[in-house]
């Protein structure tokens, strides 16, 4: 038996490694940033610019409080419920809270916990093989997602109508995206990446700017995705009054067809992404053979590749987090192109460090490399570098950049075995979840602090940007 099993892993690991192998390559680091001449600090952004940094316990308890509420949401019209509860914040809380989120990726949540079932409430179809708790990957996502549209609404309206007039907050909602670039042109794959790009971020975002679903997503998911109403159409459009944007990665797009048998959320768009968990043959074997560890096989991507090249290098050992900068400045535009000119916070950024286990322990080299994180630190500057170009040489109306995460903190399943934080949070027992400063935390702050340059009479030819000069 153990000689069975070993032979086992030693081929599923071969099959994973032969994958995995054709995406080692990447292009030069340099093609994927802004190439900013000059050292950017607070003061290169426009005044009352917010800049900040985010951390929770929230990933887990939002998961937790929606699975113990809404285990069927898929069927249940929670926006009563909703609207009670925001209620209650807007009027216990709305005299110091400016700027509030309805919610927070409702993409991850839709498509985790309803199309691969890998997070809370775990539901898939059963053809999937993933051993989830019931569901159907080709509908629930869409209704869940439908249910969360119109909770969304329910709470700006209440917010809008009841609280801003005398509150005078703001009310928006944060979208995670991902920029995407077509592998090769001539096989369909621009077509795809745009698909992608409507499945993944115009599903929430058409609909809360123009009140339909896009054209793209009508046409793949036909009667599986549900309606509005004409006065839902109406009363969603432009139901915000900023976007929160999440980015942190880019993938390279092959067009793909779907299996009409075998129907869910992921393969509707017909478009892969190496970010992408498989529905394939492959995975359902490879499933079978890792009886234990499901989840990490569940959610291992597929790692689509473009002529043997990721779209950048990834973060460590990530599988889905590919540093791409550049990919921030695109997205911003592409927002702009499809969806006209709107008020935008890059709510959530960051880099992750991976430590062996999640209570990481003192003898763990990991560490040690986690607190002397340039990497982070690179990451952050670079995406601050690509924003920067985005507000003052494209125009972007963006008011607002938070780093993720202040703290390191629970990352969904992941837990403490993945890092984001600027600060280390020491999670062995007895030390009070301790909190040092990593490297980046430091740069940051310095970023920060650094004073604006005293004012400088203009010249002829001088440019703005050419008065700041302090460099990083
Ligand atoms: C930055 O420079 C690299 C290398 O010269 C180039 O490939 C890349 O396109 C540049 N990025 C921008 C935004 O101009
Ligand atoms: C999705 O919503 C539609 C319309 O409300 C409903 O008819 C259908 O049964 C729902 N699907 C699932 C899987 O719950
Ligand atoms: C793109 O696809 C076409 C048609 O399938 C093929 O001939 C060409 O070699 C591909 N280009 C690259 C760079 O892979
Ligand atoms: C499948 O789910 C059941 C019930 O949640 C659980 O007891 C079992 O361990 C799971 N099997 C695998 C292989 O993960
Ligand atoms: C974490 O806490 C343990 C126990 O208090 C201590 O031995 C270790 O040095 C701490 N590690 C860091 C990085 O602070
Ligand atoms: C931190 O990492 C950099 C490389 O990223 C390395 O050059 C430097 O020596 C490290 N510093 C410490 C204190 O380990
Ligand atoms: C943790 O907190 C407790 C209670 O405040 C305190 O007695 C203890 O000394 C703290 N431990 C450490 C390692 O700081």
């Amino acid at each position: 038996m153990a000689t069975h099993l070993g032979f086992l892993l030693l081929f599923s690991l071969l099959l994973v490694n032969a994958y995995s192998q054709s995406c080692t390559n990447y292009p030069d680091t340099a093609s994927t940033k802004c190439n900013c001449t000059e050292g950017l600090s607070r003061s290169s952004f426009p005044p009352g610019f917010q800049f900040g940094a985010g951390s929770a316990a929230y990933q887990i308890g939002w998961q937790m409080v929606i699975m113990e509420m809404w285990p069927l949401m898929h069927t249940i019209d929670t926006r009563a419920e909703f609207e009670h509860y925001v209620d209650v914040c807007f009027s216990r809380f709305g005299d110091r809270v400016k700027n509030w989120i309805t919610l927070n990726e409702p993409w991850t949540f839709a498509a985790y916990g309803y199309d691969s079932g890998s997070m809370a409430p775990g539901r898939c179809s059963e053809w999937m093989d993933l051993n989830c708790t019931g569901g159907d990957s080709g509908t629930e996502p869409y209704n869940v997602t439908h249910n969360l549209i119109l909770s969304h609404l329910a709470a700006v309206r209440r917010y809008w109508r009841y609280y801003k007039p005398r509150q005078e907050g703001r009310i928006g909602i944060t979208l995670v995206a991902q920029w995407y670039e077509p592998c090769n042109v001539s096989n369909g794959d621009a077509e795809a990446a745009d698909r992608q790009m409507s499945f993944f971020l115009g599903w929430y975002l058409g609909p809360i700017v123009n009140g339909v679903y896009p054209d793209d997503m009508i046409e793949h998911v036909g009667e599986r995705l549900p309606t509005f109403t004409d006065e839902q159409t109406q009363e969603l459009q432009h139901s915000f009054d900023f976007l929160g944007v999440n980015y942190y990665t880019a993938f390279y797009v092959n067009n793909t067809p779907s299996d009409p048998t075998k129907l869910s959320y992921t393969t509707d768009s017909q478009a892969l992404t190496s970010g992408k968990f498989p529905i394939f043959p492959f995975a359902k074997f490879k499933l079978h053979i890792f009886s234990f560890h499901l989840t990490h096989f569940v959610i291992l991507p597929w790692l689509a590749c473009c002529n043997d090249q990721r779209i950048a290098q990834p973060a460590g050992s990530s599988t889905w987090l590919n540093v791409y900068p550049i990919g921030l400045k695109k997205l911003l535009l592409h927002i702009r192109d499809t969806y006209g000119d709107l008020p935008m916070i890059i709510t959530e950024n960051g880099n992750r460090n991976d430590l062996k286990t999640w209570a990481s322990l003192p003898d763990d080299s990991s560490v040690e490399a986690s607190l002397n994180d340039t990497d982070r630190r690179d990451y952050i500057s670079d995406h601050l570098c690509c924003l920067h170009q985005s507000i003052n040489e494209d125009g972007m109306d963006v008011s607002g950049y938070v780093a993720w995460s202040l703290t390191d903190n629970l990352e969904w399943c992941q837990g403490f075995t993945q890092r984001f934080g600027l600060n280390y949070v020491n999670v062995t027992e007895n030390n009070n979840f301790t909190r040092t400063p990593k490297l980046s935390a430091e740069w940051f702050t310095d970023f920060l602090r650094r004073e604006p340059e005293p004012s400088i009479s203009l010249k002829a030819g001088d440019t703005i940007d050419s008065l700041y000069s302090t460099s990083i």
